[in-house]
């Protein structure tokens, strides 16, 4: 069986060369070179998306370089993405650095508030990230275009960090931990106005055209699927390279051979290429990736989880396609005990996210989507889990019970209930980990039992 864990935080700068396959000198079709610039391009269409949305703010009015703060938690009325999570609030904007540098304003919010704030390339590499789950200092933050290798930078003047973005267009989705429903009128209020962007006066010389709707958007036939993709990417790609600088030449050859000149902005397709096939081959490729067991990396107990990559080698997304994987189903017409073997070490916080067959929340009565280190959960003796004075690292297990909002939960149980679909429904669930400890990872930390059991069963005695 498959469970999925998603760790949130880390700092990816793995590098990394056995990932390239090595063409750079070698001759490369035009088809080929084309199947790999669409693979490369995926990754824009959904940034094309996200920009449509949170840059055009307010009746058309095209922001970048500012955040914009969501103001509810998903619920099971919430359809716009697939497995959402009802931790944290989102703050998002995009980032043009074309013009200048970008300003980040972090602050010092109230103690045990966790936050990450990751900073994305225009391909959806996650570049950097800062906040309590990495232990930032609060302060201001400076995001430059390739100021060093991409990443984070020590700080330096009156900067706390460097952000080094890889490419001059990217975003950024500042994500602030919620307690519980209550929570969320304060995090609006007191804490998202607290975070900003502000963008430099701008260099003489821009380092590009302006991130505008009109570059985006502009004179495209969406009609055709390849095309669009490879005119766009034609648009962007000269001012946005790969992350990592030694792949240059390599894509730069790939580019060429595809008819993407980065001199004109422009695509041509070279004579012989059927683009149609490229598609369906850059598409088979991803869901090949998406769908290799060995790209998981297996924890335990049957959970798993996708590794973290070399950044600016696969495009992005092959990553994502790894990460919608399949879970293993489970039916609502079972019961389940989840064992906790102690509290998850975590850094941040944690959660256990119940999905339906669709991949959304879960309607139910008592409107509970998760269970976590925020809620009430209690260990078999009824004292809590969390809040109730128990050492952070205690081993303890705990359990969580997987029953169905079709039978009413005996009132033991009720505070460790994750309510799974009525009528039989399937059912998946996502374990999140908001700045995961080494023991999350080295094999230490025992992952959590998922056992069959009849509705509304005993108490695990707590010997
Ligand atoms: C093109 O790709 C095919 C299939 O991956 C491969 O067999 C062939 O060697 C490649 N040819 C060139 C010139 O890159
Ligand atoms: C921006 O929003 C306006 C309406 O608010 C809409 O008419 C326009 O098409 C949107 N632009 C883009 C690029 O999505
Ligand atoms: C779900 O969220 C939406 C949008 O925030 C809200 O209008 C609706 O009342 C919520 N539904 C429930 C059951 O809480
Ligand atoms: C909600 O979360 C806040 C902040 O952690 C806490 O003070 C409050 O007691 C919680 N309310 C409920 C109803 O759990
Ligand atoms: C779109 O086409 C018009 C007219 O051909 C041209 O003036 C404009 O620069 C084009 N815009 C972009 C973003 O290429
Ligand atoms: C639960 O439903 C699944 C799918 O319909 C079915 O395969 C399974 O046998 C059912 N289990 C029970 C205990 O009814
Ligand atoms: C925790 O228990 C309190 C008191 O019973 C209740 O008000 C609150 O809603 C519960 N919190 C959660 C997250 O279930
Ligand atoms: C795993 O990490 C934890 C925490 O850093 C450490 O105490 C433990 O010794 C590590 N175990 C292994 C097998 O590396
Ligand atoms: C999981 O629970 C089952 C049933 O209680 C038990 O047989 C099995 O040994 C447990 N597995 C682990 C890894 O603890």
């Amino acid at each position: 069986m498959h469970f999925s864990v998603s760790f949130i935080s880390a700092l990816l700068l793995v590098s990394s060369s056995s990932l390239a396959t090595s063409v750079a000198n070698s001759r490369i079709s035009a088809q080929n070179a084309t199947v790999e610039a669409l693979v490369y391009a995926f990754p824009l269409q959904p940034y094309v998306t996200f920009a449509n949305s949170v840059a055009n703010q307010s009746g058309g009015q095209w922001t970048t370089n500012a955040l914009v703060h969501e103001t509810t938690l998903a619920n099971a009325s919430f359809r716009t993405i697939i497995l959402p999570n009802v931790d944290t609030l989102y703050s998002a904007a995009l980032l043009d650095l074309s013009a200048g540098d970008v300003v980040v304003s972090m602050p010092a919010v109230e103690e045990g508030r966790f936050f990450v704030w990751p900073f994305y390339d225009l391909y959806g590499n996650n570049v950097c990230n800062i906040g309590t789950v990495t232990n930032s200092t609060p302060g201001k933050y400076l995001i430059q275009y390739r100021a060093s290798n991409p990443g984070c930078a020590p700080a330096q003047g009156e900067y706390e960090g460097i952000i080094s973005l890889p490419t001059v267009y990217g975003a950024t989705l500042l994500r602030i931990e919620v307690s519980n429903a209550s929570d969320v009128a304060h995090v609006v209020s007191a804490i998202q106005p607290q975070f900003s962007l502000a963008a430099r006066p701008p260099a003489a010389v821009p380092r590009a055209p302006r991130l505008t709707a009109a570059l985006l958007n502009g004179n495209f036939s969406t009609a055709d699927p390849p095309r669009y993709l490879m005119e766009l990417l034609a648009r962007v790609a000269a001012y946005n390279p790969p992350e990592d600088a030694s792949d240059v030449p390599r894509i730069s050859a790939v580019f060429a051979a595809a008819g993407i000149s980065l001199a004109k902005h422009t695509y041509t397709p070279p004579a012989g290429v059927d683009l149609m096939s490229a598609y369906t081959a850059a598409t088979r490729a991803v869901a090949a990736v998406s769908s290799t067991p060995a790209d998981f990396v297996a924890l335990g107990g049957g959970w798993e989880t996708t590794p973290p990559l070399p950044l600016g080698r696969l495009p992005h997304a092959l990553r994502r396609a790894r990460q919608h994987r399949a879970e293993c189903s489970f039916f609502a017409n079972e019961t389940y005990v989840v064992e906790f073997f102690g509290k998850p070490p975590v850094g941040g916080f944690w959660s256990l996210t119940m999905y339906g067959g669709d991949g959304f929340l879960v309607p139910n009565a008592i409107d509970r989507y998760s269970v976590n280190d925020r809620g009430n959960m209690t260990y078999p003796d009824g004292t809590l889990v969390y809040g109730g004075g128990s050492p952070s690292d205690s081993d303890e297990p705990f359990y969580v019970l997987l029953q169905s909002t079709d039978h009413a939960v005996s009132a033991e149980w009720e505070s460790n209930w994750l309510p799974t679909p009525a009528n039989s429904g399937e059912f998946h669930f996502v374990l999140r980990w908001y700045g995961p400890t080494e023991s999350l990872t080295n094999g230490t930390y025992k992952y959590p039992n998922i056992t069959a059991v009849a509705v509304n069963p005993p108490l695990p005695s707590s010997a």
